[in-house]
């Protein structure tokens, strides 16, 4: 089996649209890999931090990105033998990830370490321009979304959950941001692929979402 030959289902979207949970079950559900390309760039966010590079600094941010040592181990993530699992999901390296992510070098020194997730029987990867950039050849695209009060209601229960301080309206903001800056950059920003389905999610539960990309899936496989 060639590489391309192995089928991609890719699901992109905003921030805390809940694509991760989709993304993962889906995966599950098919015995598919899954590539959370987020956390690619929130481990850029954090070397570069522990190095006390700047975020703006491209080529020293790229440099670190082209140097990364990381792991990948079931739900863990290593970075230089370090488990930073719970440091790359605070909201501080979110908001890093979004800034490393503007550079067109940084994203570049990330394109093979994405690439080498597509491992037979298939995989499933999740980000801002997996459909567009990453896996345009990709059997099913997904463009999963909500309204931005929505994630933001979704995000304050989740932080709620673990017991960590929440401010419903910094959260709101926050997002507003992140999406502004994912949405308006010039390399590979958050847009629609061509010919992806859209998913908004403001309704639905995660099982309804999940089934609607399964089924989708199941006639793009009968349209090949
Ligand atoms: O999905 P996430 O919230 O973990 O992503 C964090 C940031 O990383 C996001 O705000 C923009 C960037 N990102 C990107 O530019 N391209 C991707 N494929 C995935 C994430």
């Amino acid at each position: 089996m060639n590489n391309s030959s192995i089928p991609v289902i890719t699901i992109d979207g905003p921030s805390a649209s809940g694509k991760g949970t989709v993304a993962q079950l889906v995966a599950q559900k098919l015995g598919f890999h899954y590539l959370d390309s987020g956390a690619l760039y929130r481990i850029v966010a954090l070397a570069a931090h522990q190095k006390d590079i700047p975020w703006v600094d491209e080529s020293a941010v790229a440099e670190c990105a082209n140097n990364l040592e990381i792991r990948f181990n079931h739900d863990q993530v290593m970075l230089n033998n370090q488990d930073v699992s719970e440091l790359i999901r605070s909201e501080k390296m979110g908001k890093g990830a979004s800034q490393v992510a503007v550079h067109p070098n940084v994203r570049a020194a990330l394109v093979t370490l994405q690439h080498s997730f597509r491992k037979a029987p298939g995989l499933v990867a999740d980000g801002r321009d997996m459909g567009t950039v990453i896996f345009p050849d990709a059997a099913l695209k997904i463009f999963l979304t909500a309204s931005t009060e929505t994630r933001a209601v979704r995000r304050y229960k989740q932080l709620l959950g673990k017991n960590l301080q929440a401010d419903y309206y910094e959260i709101l903001l926050d997002l507003q941001e992140r999406d502004a800056r994912d949405k308006n950059r010039a390399s590979a920003p958050l847009i629609m692929a061509e010919h992806a389905v859209l998913l908004k999610t403001d309704n639905l539960d995660i099982n309804e979402a999940v089934n609607f990309v399964l089924r989708h899936f199941e006639t793009a496989n009968k349209k090949q």
